[in-house]
């Protein structure tokens, strides 16, 4: 009995379902609904347009922002390898009034000054008094000095204990190498001229050379100033 109560039902139901779809009583349904149903449906358009814009604004910010990050990293790397191709040439630049020697700058000093205070000066410009390692250096730096007796003072002076010429990095001068034009005695200090290098008392006033070595410590050093 139940059964077919329920079947019963069920047909009913498809029957009036029928019935509506094509009862010509519709418009008045229609009416009705539509109204309610089209502001439903322009609600849910609206919804589903601004969530569709926001998906599109966010993976364009998306791409936008990886784009940006890439472009970000590769100019981080175009720096990086720049670094690294142009650090010869940049080694190679000296400051200006400085003039390159090999893998040094030189400057040349116009006041005139004790020995003793010329290597003070340079070493508070965090450079050293001129060192000369070969004739060949000797040669290029005499080039850059102007004949008419001007001197000036390099870092070799005489020292007591060995009685002997050394330079100031510590190392004694090899005179298979360069030679000393004049006396070799206590309190003589060596500049170098046009021609030759010179013993003078240290307490002589001269100008004086100092000089950056153009390695990647001293790089920094040498750009700066
Ligand atoms: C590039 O140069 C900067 C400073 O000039 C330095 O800090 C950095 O370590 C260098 N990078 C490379 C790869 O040499
Ligand atoms: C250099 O020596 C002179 C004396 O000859 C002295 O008066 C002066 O203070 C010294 N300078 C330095 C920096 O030691
Ligand atoms: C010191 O300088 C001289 C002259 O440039 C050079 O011949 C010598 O090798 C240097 N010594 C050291 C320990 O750097
Ligand atoms: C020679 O130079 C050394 C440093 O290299 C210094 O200690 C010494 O006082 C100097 N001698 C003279 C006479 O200036």
């Amino acid at each position: 009995m139940e059964r077919q109560v329920i079947y019963a039902d069920l047909n009913l139901s498809r029957d009036s379902g029928l019935e509506s779809s094509t009862s010509p009583s519709l418009p008045q349904n229609v009416c009705q609904g539509p109204s309610w149903h089209r502001f439903a449906l322009k609600l849910g358009c609206a919804g589903i347009t601004l969530l569709a814009l926001a998906v599109v604004w966010l993976s364009v910010s998306v791409i936008f922002l990886r784009q940006k990050l890439s472009i970000e990293k590769t100019s981080l790397d175009v720096q990086e390898s720049r670094n690294e191709t142009t650090e010869r040439p940049a080694l190679l630049t000296c400051p200006t009034n400085w003039h390159p020697i090999r893998d040094k700058c030189l400057f040349f000093n116009n006041a005139y000054k004790h020995w003793n205070d010329s290597l003070a000066d340079c070493s508070a410009k965090e450079t050293s008094l001129l060192l000369i390692q070969d004739k060949e250096e000797l040669r290029l730096i005499q080039n850059l000095i102007d004949s008419g007796g001007i001197i000036f003072w390099i870092g070799l002076n005489f020292t007591l204990p060995e009685k002997n010429w050394k330079w100031i990095n510590g190392s004694f001068l090899s005179s298979k190498i360069l030679q000393v034009t004049g006396f070799a005695g206590e309190n003589n200090c060596v500049s170098v001229s046009k021609t030759q290098m010179l013993s003078e008392s240290c307490d002589s006033d001269n100008k004086w050379i100092c000089q950056k070595e153009l390695k990647p410590v001293r790089n920094k050093v040498c750009s700066v100033s």
